[in-house]
């Protein structure tokens, strides 16, 4: 018994959804094939140049299967391989892929006796070991595609699952390290009340914009007056890519997860191409490294 699992990467956050919205991208991808053996335990090999470690105790999809066999009560064990097409570290949900691939596909050689939302709560566990926290919104489009909202995660898991208009993202992926336990350390503790308004107000604007497919009013609403303030100074060139980005004709965008990623999004594959670039220019000039992905959502 083996199953083949795509898991995709994904954006979260999308601007002014700090830790709720998520979205899915159709590349890249990781391949998780698992195999049900009778031997209890978990074995992991990987076939990548990442060196991620292989005891299950410290490997995200390690641990999200953990979570998972403690809810099954025959003996069962997982032979895990991983292929991983989305690189660690880049911001756009790297260990989420590999958790929330890794259960999906344990799901389906247990005959799917679970549901999405607690598939979501298994992958949690793996995903608290790469951040430091349990947060839902990279796992939950892994899991259930398109865009999606983490209303909540206590007392118990809510997901709202919408389709996404078509839409083209162009990710710029510095490199230099910003770990998710830093860029959450920098986070401020309390809100004015008067940047939570237009912070809500652009939350609403932006699920309102998915529902009519309005591109323009997706653009108006992705604004982060709250987080990506505090996180500006770890993401040197943001600014200056984001001008550069709206000038070759994107809808608009902001970091990717908690970076150093940038993401865009745009109507067609020639703006996301023309984007791409244009971020690209940015670190260029800055000698920092980069690479550009560009892709369907
Ligand atoms: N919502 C999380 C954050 C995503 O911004 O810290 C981390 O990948």
């Amino acid at each position: 018994d083996s199953v083949l699992v795509h898991s995709p990467a994904t954006l979260s956050n999308l601007g002014c959804g700090f830790d709720v919205f998520g979205l899915a991208l159709a590349e890249p991808y990781d391949i998780i094939r698992l195999t049900r053996s009778d031997k209890p335990g978990i074995r992991i090999q990987h076939h990548d140049p990442y060196n991620l470690p292989t005891d299950p105790l410290h490997n995200v999809a390690g641990v999200a299967l953990l979570a998972l066999l403690k809810q099954v009560p025959e003996a069962v064990g997982f032979e895990l391989e991983i292929t991983k097409g989305i690189k660690p570290g880049s911001g756009v949900g790297s260990s989420a892929a590999s958790a929330a691939g890794a259960v999906v596909a344990a799901n389906a050689l247990l005959g799917n006796r679970f549901s999405k939302m607690q598939l979501v709560d298994f992958a949690m566990e793996g995903e608290a070991v790469a951040s430091g926290a349990r947060h839902a919104d990279n796992i939950a489009p892994a899991i259930f595609g398109g865009f999606t909202v983490v209303r909540a995660l206590e007392p118990v898991i809510d997901i709202i699952a919408l389709p996404a208009p078509p839409l083209w993202v162009a990710v710029v992926h510095p490199q230099i390290e910003v770990k998710t336990s830093d860029s959450r350390k920098v986070l401020p503790a309390t809100v004015p009340l008067g940047l939570a308004v237009r912070q809500w107000a652009n939350v609403a604007g932006l699920v309102s914009g998915f529902l009519l497919a309005d591109y323009d009013l997706i653009g108006r609403s992705l604004d982060d007056y709250i987080v990506e303030p505090a996180r500006l100074p770890l993401i040197p060139g943001l600014a200056e890519a984001r001008m550069r980005a709206l000038a070759a004709g994107a809808i608009g965008g902001g970091i990717s997860g908690s970076g150093p990623s940038i993401f865009m999004l745009n109507r067609t594959e020639a703006t996301a191409q023309a984007v791409g670039e244009a971020m690209g220019s940015v670190f260029t000039e800055l000698k920092i490294e980069c690479n550009v992905y560009v892709g369907p959502v």
